[in-house]
């Protein structure tokens, strides 16, 4: 894909983000720059798949895409977990039609070309009379380059130089490992991933998702007024102790806990276990009363304390994870998972679910509040006087001259450059950061310098 020099400005602005404390509202509706995204961003990043969870027996599959591209995600009948490009090595059209399944073989619907769930080619109708020289060997379904899991986690890249999924992860791992590594057999999704559209840019949701806290106070106040947010938990409450994290590998998210109070996270307090987390990160995970983030680019999480149920007014614990699937400059799907502890009771899984699909879900509501504003975010962004007047969003808050959020990087057992509120918008500048060398191929590296300055 070209680039025009007004593309390339724009770009370029948002690599200031830092000094600027604003970038051109321009990216989140624009199609060039969402052409430049799907070659750059979604090619050379690592996208996450799917949860191993999903697919616990040979033969079980799913469909799945990274930026634009088709994929199977497939366990194979030797336990691999595989991801295969969903396009027939004979005229290329998909092979899998259904949304998930368990099969052994895979059988083009166009001519019948059958492949294994290995992606090995097995099946060619008449090739003794039609294709004598064709070498099935060579015609298997292609693989994704790179594929790794994290706890249960799989991403893929579709580049085959890029670093290791280990080494993108970095040292955002530590906060990754607060959510999935706290109970001994780990986490596992229940039910299947629920979809939905918004007309919204996908760079919208991911970002909120790095901790904008503050929209909670107003575009959540009806759900908070209800009290589904015990008060004393929520983002204004006395007793949180709050934590923003910025600069952890290209990563951010924000958190708070109770200092003085083992809370036990609104999990069953027999779940936690010490044997795969750190002192302080166990600590910690004890105490949790919230947290959201984002690994750049599409893949959030989303962990709350909360009491959905109005016959019920327990506090349940679950972690919600997304992906934001880019389907045009305005127009993203939400994949939205929730998962629990493996080793959970089902009562405890039920209610987990329950409580996540009632409030962070299509239907759920606080997500249904997010809708509204993100489409109109796109909807100015695009717009011929927006464009015109160059509509900047601003990302200035606690940060700098702006606010008075106090780096306490020193004194925090984890990695990252860590302020001491949820209120400042660096997790969200991290975001754009990233975004800025994605899309210009400068290496993580050279902008993350002054991370502790
Ligand atoms: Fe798949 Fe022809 S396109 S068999
Ligand atoms: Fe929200």
């Amino acid at each position: 894909v070209g680039t025009s020099s007004q593309t390339q400005t724009v770009i370029e602005e948002v690599g200031n983000i830092r000094e600027t404390g604003t970038i051109p509202s321009r990216i989140h509706n624009d199609n060039e720059i969402h052409e430049l995204e799907l070659e750059r961003v979604f090619s050379d990043t690592w996208v996450f798949v799917g949860h191993e969870s999903e697919i616990p027996e040979p033969g079980d599959y799913a469909k799945r895409y990274i930026g634009d591209s088709p994929f199977i995600f497939v366990r194979d009948d030797t336990g691999e977990v595989r991801v295969l490009f969903d396009s027939c090595q004979h005229r290329g059209t998909t092979v899998v039609r259904a949304e998930q399944g368990n099969t052994s073989y895979f059988r083009c619907p166009y001519h019948n070309w059958t492949y294994k769930n290995t992606g090995e080619l097995v099946g060619v109708p008449h090739k003794e009379q039609f294709f004598k020289e064709l070498d099935t060997c060579e015609h298997a379904l292609d693989s994704a380059p790179q594929v790794d899991s994290y706890e249960g986690l799989v991403f893929a890249s579709l580049s085959a130089t890029a670093p290791s999924l280990d080494e993108y992860l970095g040292d955002f791992k530590w906060y990754l490992d607060l959510h999935l590594k706290f109970a001994e057999g780990g986490m596992e999704v229940v039910g299947e991933p629920i979809r939905w559209e918004i007309d919204t840019n996908w760079k919208i949701g991911a970002d909120n998702f790095t901790g904008d806290s503050y929209h909670t106070l107003a575009t959540h106040k009806s759900a908070m007024d209800l009290d589904i947010f015990p008060p004393e938990l929520s983002a204004v409450g006395a007793e949180r102790t709050p934590v923003d994290v910025t600069e952890c590998s290209g990563h951010s998210c924000m958190l708070a806990y109770l200092e003085n109070q083992e809370f036990a996270g609104g999990y069953p307090e027999d779940i936690f276990t010490e044997t795969h987390l750190s002192e302080s990160e166990l600590r910690l995970a004890k105490r949790l009363v919230s947290s959201v983030g984002t690994v750049f680019p599409n893949f959030s999480f989303l962990q709350m304390n909360l009491n959905a149920d109005p016959e019920n007014r327990e506090v349940t614990a679950f972690l919600n994870i997304r992906k934001w699937q880019p389907l045009g400059p305005k127009k993203t799907q939400v994949w939205n998972w929730i998962l629990v502890p493996r080793d959970s009771s089902e009562e405890f899984k039920q209610r987990a679910y329950d409580t996540g699909i009632s409030t962070f879900s299509v239907a759920g509501n606080f997500e249904v509040d997010d809708f509204a504003v993100w489409d109109g975010i796109a909807e100015a962004a695009g717009s011929t006087f927006g464009k015109k007047i160059g509509r900047r969003s601003n990302f200035q808050m606690g940060v700098g001259e702006m606010g008075d959020a106090t780096n306490i990087s020193d004194e925090w057992p984890g990695p990252g450059a860590v302020y001491d509120t949820n209120f400042e918008d660096g997790t969200m500048q991290t975001f754009y950061q990233s975004w800025y060398r994605s899309m210009t191929g400068r290496p993580i590296d050279s902008a993350t310098e002054d991370v502790n300055e």
